[in-house]
């Protein structure tokens, strides 16, 4: 009796030292990011690419190991609305993302209200400022999802295969894939063309089967996507400055420690800096790229310029202030004043 009494105790005690053992390991795995996005993974050319290669590399390295990050690039876990629904649910960690954002939240509309910022460096001083985080902390309350940085897209231009464009009546009745986010709907209409929402990874194969006649992006990401061999035109109008949301699930970010939490953050914004780097050297060298390839690239006048943001400014933001109000609205107009006198002149 005394026996099977020692051999039961014997038997628990390795039960509970080897289950003890399995919460070790489990405790010990690494915490793994699944981060996706719909660009190339080739960090010389992609801005996000090279955002995701960074983003691992520091928190991998920060980490000692205890965080894996798995980057899936070119949209192999879906288009961007898919990532951000995948985000906000929790099947996937992390996400960068560019316009669809509008989709789960609408005052993002704001900052592609057309001809608003001067250059990248404004920009880069609005959404790393007060402005990007009070958008941020209202994301967050209204989504669930967290911005752990602003990366960028770049300046938009408009591209197609019919003809030059000089001017906006140029672009009379030309069919336009745009992003899956109203406020474009509402550019290219204001333009007296015809928008086509379209995702990205459906992009290319509607301009080859003539779906559409052209599309708006920048230059880096023409040249990566290799659209002049699709598109003969392009016109540098730069309507639209696209911003890029890196984000993260909310409730995943809070169930990390504090430090693993500050090693993101920081590895998010050194990702994002690099991404707009990248951005920025593939758009000025790709001008001349691309007219290698065969592009015929217009640089408009200023005066042809000042016709596309008269045509397209004011109903644009007339449509994001029937959506939203003026808050935001006003808010961003402050920040773009603030950061332009902040400029070295
Ligand atoms: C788009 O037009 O869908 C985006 O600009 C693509 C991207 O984020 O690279």
């Amino acid at each position: 009796m005394k026996r099977t009494a020692v051999l039961v105790g014997f038997m628990v005690g390795c039960l509970f030292v080897v289950s003890g053992w399995g919460i070790v390991s489990h405790l010990q795995a690494a915490t793994e990011i699944k981060l996706g996005h719909v660009d190339p993974a080739d960090v010389c050319i992609s801005k996000k690419g090279a955002a995701g290669a960074t983003f691992k590399g520091l928190v991998e390295g920060g980490s000692g190991g205890s965080v894996n990050v798995k980057v899936f690039p070119a949209s192999q876990l879906g288009n961007e609305r898919e990532l951000i629904e995948g985000v906000k649910l929790g099947t996937i960690q992390m996400a960068f993302v560019s316009g669809a954002i509008a989709g789960f939240y609408k005052p993002a509309q704001v900052l592609d209200i057309p001809y608003l910022f001067s250059s990248g460096p404004v920009a880069w001083k609005v959404m790393d400022g007060w402005f990007g985080k009070e958008l941020a902390a209202d994301i967050l309350k209204q989504t669930g999802m967290r911005v752990l940085a602003y990366g960028e897209t770049g300046f938009r231009n408009f591209t197609n295969s019919k003809g030059p464009i000089k001017s906006p009546a140029d672009m009379k009745g030309l069919k336009i894939r745009v992003m899956e986010t109203p406020v474009y709907v509402n550019m290219v209409k204001a333009l007296g063309a015809a928008p086509t929402p379209i995702a990205w990874s459906e992009t290319d194969t509607a301009l080859q089967q003539k779906v559409v006649d052209g599309q708006e992006n920048p230059v880096a990401t023409i040249m990566q996507a290799k659209l002049y061999e699709v598109q003969k035109y392009m016109i540098l109008d730069g309507h639209s400055y696209g911003c890029d949301f890196f984000l993260i699930n909310d409730k995943f970010y809070q169930g990390l420690p504090k430090e693993t939490q500050e090693l993101l953050k920081t590895s998010a914004y050194t990702a994002a800096v690099v991404g707009r780097g990248v951005q920025h050297l593939n758009s000025a060298t790709g001008i001349s790229e691309v007219q290698t390839k065969g592009m015929q690239v217009y640089a408009p006048t200023a005066a042809e310029r000042a016709q596309f943001k008269a045509a397209t400014q004011k109903p644009v933001r007339d449509y994001v202030e029937s959506q939203i109000g003026k808050t935001w609205i006003d808010k961003l107009m402050k920040a773009i004043q603030e950061a332009e006198a902040e400029m070295v002149k």
